[in-house]
């Protein structure tokens, strides 16, 4: 589903970039610097949450300058309606698909991407939503609504070992096999989980040793959102897309919020550093031609204390940035 919007303003500028609602942008302008904006170049945000990032990036564009971003939470979709800018399209999409959004618009190189990745604090927020236990409400925790099934869906079905898996592998927690048996005795004795609120009492009914100044439910939360979304595979799919659509010397820009997902950036960076060019003295085979390749740019930024302070989300945030080089 593809949004253009209708009028291009007669120039923006930085300062009149207008603050996200309900969400402050992480890291915003390190993000959007290290993109290193063209005025006539073509970037996407992959997440488009409240367009803080895409609010700065469009201010930093010229008039042939162009911006294609996706969210595939719907709420998201909507807020993106309200930017009237003809160099602006918002597609409800998974990232995965950007390709797919991309070649609709006829766009098939850019010259950055954007990826701030995990939940925005609206989708936190809205008890509606099930994503937090600080919230009783259904618990759904899916960011496309439109489609796939809830937490409560897969907690009625999933299997303990599997369920075991999910909480140790995505949420780290040591108690994972408490967690799930206790989750699973629940349906066995024929109560359905269907709140934030019961799946939370039953967490924390299950784990006896709980982390000063966390709530016993935070891993488990974290896991069972992490699955019901593929947050991991969505990743591992997107950034071999991204190296693909970016145009010589164009820029990747990853904000994590979690070590899973820092290391499949950092590994994708570093397996891409790693990758050989063409074998010196052996004769050249088509599969040995040089590709283009992705270099990391600069260390893995963190937010500075003054942004900890002020938005307390920020404080797990890691950037990293990688450029596509050149084939020879
Ligand atoms: C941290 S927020 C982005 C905030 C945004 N940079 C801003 O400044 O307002 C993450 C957003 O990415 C979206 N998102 C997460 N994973 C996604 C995926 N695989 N495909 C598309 N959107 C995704 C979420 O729905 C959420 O709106």
């Amino acid at each position: 589903m593809m949004a253009g919007a209708k009028s291009a303003p007669a120039s923006s500028t930085e300062t009149s970039v207008s603050p996200a609602a309900s969400h402050i942008t992480v890291l915003l302008h390190e993000a959007v610097d290290a993109l290193n904006v063209r005025a006539d170049g073509v970037y996407v945000d992959g997440t488009f949450g409240r367009g803080g990032h895409s609010r700065l990036i469009l201010s930093r564009l010229g008039s042939q300058g162009r911006l294609i971003a996706l969210d595939r939470d719907l709420a998201a979709i909507a807020h993106a309606k309200s930017i009237s800018d003809t160099r602006f399209n918002i597609a409800h999409a998974h990232f995965s698909g950007m390709t797919e959004v991309l070649a609709e618009l006829g766009v098939e190189a850019v010259d950055g991407i954007l990826l701030d990745l995990g939940i925005s604090s609206p989708q936190i927020d809205e008890g509606e939503r099930g994503f937090s236990f600080r919230f009783d409400g259904p618990l759904d925790m899916r960011m496309d609504q439109s489609r796939g099934k809830t937490a409560a869906e897969w907690l009625a079905t999933i299997s303990e070992k599997q369920l075991v898996e999910v909480i140790r592998d995505y949420g780290e927690e040591r108690f994972a096999k408490q967690v799930a048996r206790a989750i699973v005795k629940e349906r066995e004795d024929g109560h359905a989980i269907t709140t934030t609120g019961q799946l939370a009492k039953i967490v924390a009914g299950a784990i006896h040793k709980v982390e000063p100044g966390q709530n016993p439910a935070t891993r488990t939360f974290q896991a069972l959102r992490i699955f019901v979304n593929q947050e991991l595979e969505e990743l591992s799919l997107v950034l071999p897309d991204c190296l693909r659509l970016l145009r010589e010397r164009g820029r990747l820009a990853v904000i994590s919020f979690h070590s899973l997902e820092d290391r499949i950036v950092k590994r994708f960076i570093q397996s891409e550093m790693d990758r050989d060019n063409l074998p010196a003295g052996l004769p050249v085979r088509a599969k040995d031609i040089p590709q283009p390749r992705l270099i990391s740019v600069g260390k893995a930024t963190k937010p500075s204390q003054a942004e900890v302070s002020a938005n307390v989300r920020s404080r797990s945030a890691v950037l990293r940035v990688a450029e596509r080089t050149s084939v020879q």
